[in-house]
């Protein structure tokens, strides 16, 4: 697969639109709209395709997942507070049955303790986080490999 056939799903979940206006020392001043517009452009100096979505909305974004099977070979996923306790987005993702990268743009490792905890890690091809946005530009590049 070359990467102009990548075809990759980059998932926010919860609160992740309200970039900007979240404590900077852990989020920095980057908004969503300007985040995913990064991406893209990473995306495309890579020649992968991305499709960006964010919800507040479990449901929506469990049907959002379901919907994706089939179409996409990988996935970037933020999935915010969720990741420290919604088993039903790891379930989801599971579904999904394409490889995934957790990315958290703070340091989840070196903030409360229950930020260190995922219930994603143990399905995820690969966890980047503390880098700010960053950890989207090397997730994108650890894409293909995932996928030989
Ligand atoms: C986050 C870290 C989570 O603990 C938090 O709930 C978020 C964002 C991050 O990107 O660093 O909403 O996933």
């Amino acid at each position: 697969m070359t990467a102009g056939d990548i075809r990759v799903a980059v998932l926010h979940g919860p609160n992740i639109n309200t970039l900007g206006r979240r404590p900077a020392a852990h989020y920095g001043t980057i908004t969503l709209p300007d985040l995913e517009q990064q991406i893209r452009g990473w995306a495309a100096e890579r020649g992968i395709r991305v499709g960006c979505f964010q919800t507040n909305d479990e449901g929506a974004f469990l049907s959002h997942l379901h919907g994706l099977s089939g179409l996409v070979d990988a996935a970037i996923v933020n999935p915010g507070a969720w990741t420290h306790y919604q088993w039903s987005i790891r379930d989801a993702l599971e579904i999904l049955g394409a490889p995934f990268v957790e990315v958290h743009l703070s340091d989840v490792e070196a903030r409360e303790p229950h930020r260190k905890i995922s219930v994603v890690r143990e399905i995820a091809a690969k966890a980047i986080w503390g880098k700010g946005p960053e950890g989207y530009r090397e997730a994108l590049d650890a894409i293909p490999g995932l996928l030989q």
